[in-house]
This record gives C-alpha cells, structure tokens and sequence, in this order.
C-alpha cells in the first residue's frame, strides 16, 4: 500500500523526497483500467516496455517501438489520476545520440502527459541522463540486469555478483544521482550489491528482483496475478 496519503498528483520530486521514508510502492501497467484499479494503492505507474513480451507475446522487448509506448502510455495517464506515471523508452529510440534521446523522450511526454521517462543503461549514458534533465525531462535510470541488454548480458542474468561488479553499480548510481536522476531503478541484482547502491545515492532506488535492500520496490503486474504463463521470476509472489 502507498505510503502517500493525499489524493494530490505525486510529482517526480515528490517521490525523489521519499527515500527513508517507508517504502515506495510500484506496479508496471499498459491499460487504463488497469491503471485506474491500482492508482490509489501505488506511488509509481511504471508502463515498462516489458509489454512486449507481458501483452503482445514477444520473446524480447527489443521489437517495442515508441509508437506503441506512447498509445500504452497515454492509456495508462488517463487512468492515473494521482500516481506518477514513468514511461519506458524502448530499444534504440535514446542510445545513439543524447539529441535523439530528447527528440524521443519529449514526443513521449508531450504525447501522453507522462511525469517522467525511464532509460536502461550504464555510464555511456550519464551524459544522455544529464541533457535531458537540464532540459525539463525527468529521468529514472534502470541499471543492473537491462532486458534491453539481453544479448550483451548473456540474457536475464543477475548482476553485481562480486565485489568488481558491485563497484560498478555503485559508480554508475552515484553518476546518474550528480546527472540529476530523480529515482533510480535496479534490477536483478544481488542483495549486497542493492544495499551498497541504495545507500551511496539520495535519490530512491526502485528494486525488482534486488532484494528488500532498495526504497521501493516494482513488479510487473500481469506477474503477480499469474496472467504471464511463460515465465514467473520467483520473486512475484501471485
Ligand atoms: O519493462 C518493465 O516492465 C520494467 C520493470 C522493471 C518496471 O522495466
């Protein structure tokens, strides 16, 4: 349950100035009823692009394209009247070049009412991070296991197992928190390496699959109500 109590609109500032204050509630959505049946229970609307495999039976999210989060993402801002909406930009709409990234990430906020936009990635993309935030686009990074990077990660693999590995997270949190992320989401990573990151930033870590050790946590949803039959992280209690 949302530890927010108001009915106001919960900003993307509103939730940076929630870290240590109880944990951030999250569920990812792509429908409007949807949204609209979870947005008095939950803090943050994810519209991931996970719904490429969730709803459209994909077996990557590599074939999501903008088009299709930004008719999801519209959907999901029209059932959420209080939580704040991020929504994910899909595979090669933001790497190539920051510029592209703020062609992209506007269109997706200007088209849809969305508070924020969420990119994986790693230190190649603080600068990315940086030009978009100086220029009024809410970020929330995803780092850790990048489904985007499947097929550099050697697939859905856990990250941050050793010490070297950890370090990385730990310095790529730290990049985004001075490029001025507003959140930072983790996933698929051990819990030593969680806490080592959740407790180098300021700003709240969004953890999936990364233990308790983060500030709040998200699952997908059609996962914990047992509508995605091909696979189930064991994490996603049903
Ligand atoms: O695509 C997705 O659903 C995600 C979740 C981790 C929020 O990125």
């Amino acid at each position: 349950m949302s530890t927010h109590t108001s009915n106001s609109k919960i900003t993307t500032t509103k939730i940076q100035s929630m870290k240590g204050k109880g944990s951030i509630v999250s569920l990812t959505a792509y429908t409007k009823p949807m949204a609209q049946m979870m947005d008095q229970f939950v803090d943050l609307i994810i519209v991931g692009d996970s719904l490429g495999m969730v709803a459209y039976g994909f077996d990557s999210t590599l074939p999501v394209t903008l088009d299709m989060m930004i008719a999801h993402g519209a959907a999901v801002v029209r059932g959420a009247e209080r939580a704040c909406v991020v929504i994910d930009m899909p595979f090669a709409t933001y790497q190539e070049s920051k510029e592209i990234a703020y062609r992209n990430a506007s269109k997706v906020l200007i088209e849809t009412g969305a508070q924020a936009i969420k990119i994986e990635g790693g230190l190649e993309m603080v600068e990315t991070v940086q030009f978009l935030v100086n220029r009024g686009i809410p970020v929330m990074p995803h780092i850790g296991l990048r489904p985007q990077h499947a097929n550099t990660q050697g697939g859905f693999k856990a990250q941050g197992r050793d010490d070297a590995a950890a370090d990385l997270l730990v310095q790529e949190a730290k990049e985004f928190e001075n490029a001025g992320a507003f959140s930072l989401l983790v996933e698929g990573v051990f819990e030593n390496a969680a806490k080592r990151v959740t407790n180098a930033i300021k700003i709240p870590t969004i953890g999936i699959g990364a233990s308790p050790e983060c500030d709040g946590q998200v699952l997908v949803t059609e996962d914990v109500l047992g509508l995605f039959s091909d696979f189930t992280p064991k994490f996603a209690k049903k």
